[in-house]
């Protein structure tokens, strides 16, 4: 979760390690630092909690050298403090590291570490690495061998990154496991490291990924890879194509807003080459299911965290009605602990927007190892990690870089790659066909319009923002396709706004909830013209008996709804399986204003990272 960024090369390191971990606060951001080393080994290490600024204020001068490493956290270990942020030195200063993931036997480490008479300084589990390889060093290993001997000792999902005091032309990378990535970027005469590829785009376009595994050594003159084993490993860095202009800001005051607006455009991304109306059908180029595994297919199974199992759940809907086939959904940190049971006839699909999330990708691992299970990834991220586990099966969003900590742009997309999914499915199992292919087909392509349109009420959701930005709780209700929206605006209303708020099942309500409500407790209800309609009107009725204020969700021209409830927020008239696009909007904009109005850090929100590469 935390972000990582090295250089080595011609220019002055220490402005590049900056502008690199600008790139990277999205990932963690409670305290940053960054060590520079200069060409007589003379080792500067600057760091400081709270947000980069911090940081960039407190660096007059900034250190003379050409190779340096940096660091953005998110504290797991140890508090937020200037001692616990990275840089981490070996006590003798000959060894400075940064590091993601967890050291699981840290605690171990440390015992070792204390009975060779060397004390750890800070709280953090990653000071052991730093502080280990300080004293193989002393007993006579030379760098490379005391980096792999660590790397054998610890323990977890770890990314590590080092640099000697003595050799102040090269950094060492290691990525173990799936705490995160470590991008080495070819400049001209000069290398750049980061833990994902849009803080390397100002620089370089041409890559290469370390796999779980492998360590590198990154000079200016030369970069070679080896796995643990020692075996060498090509380094052949390939070309990618990605926009550096998609990920700024534009006219916007947040990447959150930003992310919200475009989603017409990601949508349309996502559909367009997949759907066809004329003749009607679906192709998925990047699934490598065949037909007869589809056929095989008795069981799918939806997993992924946050935002991506809310997409999850209503994909499973789309798997029911339109695959013909029993779907489940689970959150990806349960289901791997739970000793589920499934076999090679269920379809596994993970959605991960980054495709790292390492509750995702240990949960993908565990039903291939333990079933046999085929796996498609629905990410955004080309060449992630879940993509690569799932044999290349990946529906990619193609929405661009997600920068915003709270996704929005991910959820619609993720939701319209299981509509894709389930349709080619269906499609090939004969449950789909014909007049019901055509109109699960065009019902689609319907979507971007209405989220066009859907965005268009934005000034009623400041509106909702601003009356109720002073309230303690909020209560999110839908029934069906809509509950898993009523979650995900809950989800977005704690994350950026820090209001309590939670996501429920309008039936479940009665069973306890309505306890709680009474003229304090706005009611945020999703309402849309479908087949549980009338009974989400009467849960309305019973939330008004107690005096909520209702703010309604609804399909415009629907007066009666309109003149029942304190605010009617119309949504275009479409089909029930598309109005969880429609109403993602605005409950994705009430969380937006609600934020902006109590002056909270949109696309930063406390606490939070955008890619959780911890348990
Ligand atoms: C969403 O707003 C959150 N940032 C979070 O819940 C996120 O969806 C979750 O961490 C999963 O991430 P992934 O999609 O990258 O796997």
């Amino acid at each position: 979760m935390c972000g990582i960024i090295g250089y080595v090369g011609k220019q002055a390191a220490g402005p590049v390690l900056l502008e690199g971990l600008q790139r990277l606060n999205y990932r963690g951001y409670d305290s940053s630092g960054i060590a520079v080393l200069d060409h007589d080994g003379a080792l500067a290490v600057l760091k400081r909690s709270g947000k980069l600024a911090e940081l960039e204020a407190s660096i007059s001068d900034p250190p003379a050298g050409r190779i340096g490493i940096g660091h953005t956290r998110w504290a797991t270990h140890g508090a937020v403090s200037d001692g616990n942020a990275h840089p981490h030195v070996s006590d003798d200063s000959a060894v400075v590291v940064v590091h993601n993931g967890i050291v699981e036997n840290y605690r171990e480490l440390r015992a070792q570490l204390g009975q060779a008479g060397v004390t750890c300084t800070s709280e953090t589990d990653s000071e052991v690495i730093p502080q280990l390889m300080g004293l193989y060093l002393r007993e006579g290993a030379d760098f490379a061998e005391a980096f792999q001997r660590v790397l054998g000792e610890i323990k977890g999902g770890n990314a590590v990154v080092a640099m000697e005091r003595a050799q102040p032309d090269q950094i060492y990378a290691a990525r173990l496991g799936n705490a995160g990535g470590i991008v080495l970027g070819v400049g001209e005469g000069e290398m750049f490291l980061a833990s994902d590829l849009p803080a390397l785009l100002p620089h370089t376009t041409l890559v290469q990924p370390l796999e779980n595994g492998q360590w590198a050594v990154v000079s200016a003159a030369g970069t070679t890879i080896r796995d643990l084993a020692g075996e060498a490993v090509p380094f052949e860095p390939v070309k990618v194509n990605l926009d550096p202009v998609a990920v700024a800001k534009g006219p916007y005051k947040h990447f959150m807003q930003k992310e919200i607006m475009e989603q017409p455009r990601a949508l349309s991304d996502c559909i367009r080459g997949r759907a066809r109306v004329n003749p009607a059908g679906v192709s998925l180029e990047d699934v490598t299911l065949t037909d007869d595994q589809i056929r095989s297919l008795r069981r799918v199974l939806i997993i992924g965290m946050g935002t991506s199992m809310h997409a999850g759940m209503v994909g499973r809907f789309y798997m029911e009605r339109l695959a013909g086939l029993p779907t489940d959904c689970d959150n990806a940190s349960e289901f791997r602990y739970r000793e589920p049971l499934l076999g090679p006839e269920t379809l596994v699909v993970a959605v991960t927007q980054s495709g790292e999330t390492v509750d995702t990708l240990g949960a993908m691992a565990q039903v291939r190892d333990d079933w046999g299970a085929p796996r498609v990834a629905v990410t955004n991220v080309e060449g992630s990690e879940a993509a690569r586990m799932a044999d290349g099966s990946a529906i990619y969003l193609r929405c661009g870089p997600e920068i915003g900590v709270a996704s929005t742009k991910t959820f619609v997309a993720s939701m319209a790659a299981m509509y894709l999914l389930a349709c080619r499915i269906g499609q090939v199992r004969g449950y789909l066909q014909g007049a019901k292919l055509e109109h699960a087909v065009e019902a689609l392509m319907t979507a971007p319009g209405i989220v066009d349109q859907a965005l268009a009420q934005k000034d009623l959701c400041r509106h909702v923002g601003r009356i109720c930005r002073h309230i303690g709780h909020i209560l999110y209700l839908g029934r069906g396709l809509q509950y898993p929206v009523a979650m995900e605006g809950a989800l977005k209303c704690k994350e950026i706004s820090y209001i309590h708020a939670e996501g429920y099942p309008a039936g479940e309500m009665k069973h306890g909830p309505i306890a709680l409500i009474d003229r304090n407790m706005p009611v945020i209800a999703l309402a849309p013209r479908d087949p549980l309609y009338d009974k989400m009107w009467s849960n309305i009725q019973q939330v008004q008996a107690r005096d909520a204020t209702v703010i309604a969700v609804g399909t415009e021209g629907d007066e009666e709804l309109a003149s029942a409830v304190d605010v009617f927020i119309p949504i275009p008239a479409c089909d029930p399986l598309i109005a969880p696009f429609a109403t993602a909007i605005p409950a994705q904009l009430i969380a937006y204003y609600l934020a902006t109005g109590r002056g909270a850090d949109v696309d930063q929100p406390r606490n939070l990272a955008k890619t959780v590469t911890v348990e």
